[in-house]
């Protein structure tokens, strides 16, 4: 629609630059300018500038150029009308309609907005009535506080219909717009309408600017469908929007990861979590304007928003499904990754049994849509068998096909083809190495790591899994009264390690009694008598009682370093090695009771203790041998 230039010219006349840009990031003033940090790319000094008196920004760095309307189009990321539309409202300002047709379609819709606002208001307060005591128990025994009901705006519809009626019709509106609104039925027998939704938690749905269109809605209890929504309607297409769609814009203008989950509930708890980028359909698969809807909903270089599906078999259909439906859109920079839930969870329950983290971890693990169509084709296919690696090639070739955009259908081969290689050359080796290459057992993708074992707990494991290949010079022995045993007797050898060591021994205990004590009094006498040779020490010890225990530590054969002919730098150095082992199996012990703990109890808690370990672990291994070896 054309909109007269008048119109535009006192759009932007009325509302200065700097007040609309900063309402939405912080401005310092340059002179007669003002600069920030540009928020259409990356930087740390300014180059965003903007001149109230020309009514433009230019960005110095990016090149990002345009007026108020250009700013909040980018910005909010909305189409060049809703940024007019909402720059309009700020400036007091009607937007013109340019036929009357347009003008009646625009009457009608504002008259339905406005309904279907009341519609929610009137849902809310009956949540807190007696009616709603019920309704509003069910909530907080899911979890969601005073502050959460009243920002997702949630309500009660009660069993019986006639306030809901009175309270639309007292406003004015007719009985035939309680119907067009999807708030009433017709029966078909020709009595009056009666209400759609009736004893159930309701959930607005607000399209992209936020106002309220729609409803879904929770049964409490008692047979019927779990979810009811509103039927489609001048406002509202539900293929079209995506639940919490207009909050989401804005969290992903912020930076935040855009993140579909399955329900209104996911996008609740995900919100609450801090994922301000969750939205969810409604109550379908995403449509194909659906994921056009997404990628808008994402700032340029940003359009990857992450799919999130259950980790059973209903959730690998469904992102089957989904990725079906996404191939033929594919375009650069315009994809999606898809993550996997736990069994038998949703992000809601995810959320709530593990914390934000829970659910961090498995966003964190999303795949790539190259790598979950490898994996969806691959699996079940034994991919030692030269057939059937011909039959996945011809599969991933089907499907590459679907792709639209050339460029992107060449990268999708050229990435199936790069995965058929590695797979092939991955199995040959296991093969060769004594034929561990069993069906689907290679080194790559979901043949060897299938869909469903992307499990949380799965996520954490492999660290401890890892053998560390210090271990397997043979030095250190993995029973604590070996370890403990070297880590005395370069002391009994060469008493001036003291001096290097006595302060790091003085940190641990010793598992084994006996030689607890005599650490105790290794370290006692030595801090006491610096310069003891070991003669004179071994003489204190035997006089303190641990003769029997001295040559019970010396005769048994021990590795060079622990000799009492071994030089002091390779006393020094083995002590270390042993230390250091020990210190790595004493974590790895720590690291797999904090998984059991995890496994027996999913809980924030636990998952945190589990996490902060695996970091140490990795920040340890990455100090103490520079190993970058690691697996996962
Ligand atoms: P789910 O059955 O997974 O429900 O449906 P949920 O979101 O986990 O719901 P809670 O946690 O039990 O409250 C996922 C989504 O599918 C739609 C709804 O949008 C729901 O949020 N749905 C589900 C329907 O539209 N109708 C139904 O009968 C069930
Ligand atoms: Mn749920």
């Amino acid at each position: 629609m054309a909109l007269p230039p008048q119109f535009l010219e006192e759009l932007r006349s009325r509302l200065g630059l700097s007040d609309v840009v900063g309402k939405r990031m912080r401005l310092t003033r340059a002179g007669r300018e003002f600069k920030a940090p540009c928020p259409f790319h990356n930087e740390k000094t300014p180059s965003f500038y903007l001149n109230d008196q020309k009514g433009f920004f230019h960005c110095f760095g990016c090149g990002a150029h345009g007026d108020i309307i250009g700013f909040v189009m980018r910005h909010d990321n909305l189409s060049f009308m809703e940024a007019v539309e909402l720059l309009a409202g700020e400036a007091g300002l009607q937007v013109p309609k340019a036929t009357p047709q347009e003008r009646q379609k625009f009457e009608r819709q504002k008259t339905l907005f406005d309904l279907v606002e009341r519609a929610c208001r009137y849902f809310e307060a009956q949540l807190r009535t007696s009616a709603g005591r019920a309704a509003l128990d069910y909530l907080k025994g899911r979890g969601l506080e005073e502050e959460a009901i009243s920002r997702f705006r949630l309500g009660y519809a009660p069993q019986d219909g006639a306030g809901l009626r009175h309270e639309l019709i007292s406003a004015g509106f007719s009985e035939a717009q309680l119907v067009e609104a999807g708030l009433f039925k017709r029966p078909d027998d020709g009595r009056s309408p009666f209400a759609f939704f009736r004893n159930r938690v309701m959930f607005p749905v607000t399209d992209r600017r936020g106002q309220v269109v729609a409803f879904g809605a929770r049964i409490l209890e008692g047979t019927g469908p779990k979810y009811i929504n509103s039927a489609d309607n001048p406002l509202f297409h539900k293929g079209r929007l995506l639940y919490g769609m207009s909050r989401a814009r804005q969290a992903a203008s912020d930076g935040q990861a855009l993140v579909v989950t399955e329900g209104y509930m996911d996008v609740i708890s995900c919100v609450l979590a801090g994922f301000g980028g969750a939205v969810a359909p409604l109550g379908t698969a995403l449509t194909e304007t659906q994921i056009q809807e997404l990628w808008k909903l994402a700032p340029e270089g940003r359009r990857t928003p992450i799919l999130c599906f259950d980790g059973d078999n209903a959730g690998r259909r469904a992102a089957f499904r989904a990725i079906e439906r996404l191939l033929p859109l594919l375009q650069p920079d315009h994809s999606a990754r898809v993550a996997f839930l736990p069994e038998k969870e949703d992000p809601d329950s995810l959320i709530r049994a593990g914390g934000a983290s829970a659910f961090q971890i498995v966003l964190d693990r999303a795949k790539p849509l190259a790598e979950v169509l490898w994996d969806m084709e691959a699996q079940g296919r034994d991919l030692t068998l030269a057939d059937e690696r011909a039959g996945l090639e011809a599969a991933l070739g089907e499907r590459c096909k679907q792709i639209q955009h050339p460029g992107v259908r060449r990268a999708y081969e050229q990435d199936m083809r790069d995965r058929m290689y590695q797979f092939t050359r991955q199995s040959r080796r296991n093969n060769a190495a004594g034929g561990r290459g069993a069906a689907g057992g290679g080194g790559f993708g979901g043949a060897r790591r299938p869909i469903d074992a992307g499990g949380v707990i799965g996520v954490v494991l492999p660290v401890s899994r890892h053998w560390d290949p210090r271990f397997r010079s043979g030095v250190v022995r993995t029973e604590p009264r070996w370890r403990e045993r070297l880590l005395i007797l370069p002391l009994l050898n060469h008493p001036e390690l003291f001096e290097d060591i006595g302060e790091t021994l003085a940190q641990v205990n010793f598992s084994d009694p006996e030689l607890e004590r005599l650490r105790g009094e290794l370290l006692a006498c030595l801090s006491m008598n610096s310069g003891l040779d070991a003669d004179e020490l071994r003489r204190h010890l035997s006089g303190r009682g641990f003769l029997g225990t001295l040559e019970g530590l010396l005769s048994a054969d021990a590795p060079k370093f622990a000799q009492p002919g071994a030089s002091i730098e390779a006393a020094r150095s083995g002590w270390q090695e042993v230390w250091l082992a020990s210190q790595e199996l004493a974590l790895q012990a720590e690291l797999r009771e904090a998984e059991r703990r995890l496994v027996d109890e999913f809980s924030e808690e636990n998952l945190a203790r589990l996490e902060a370990l695996r970091q140490e672990v990795l920040h340890r291994r990455g100090h103490a041998a520079g190993l970058t070896e690691l697996e996962e």
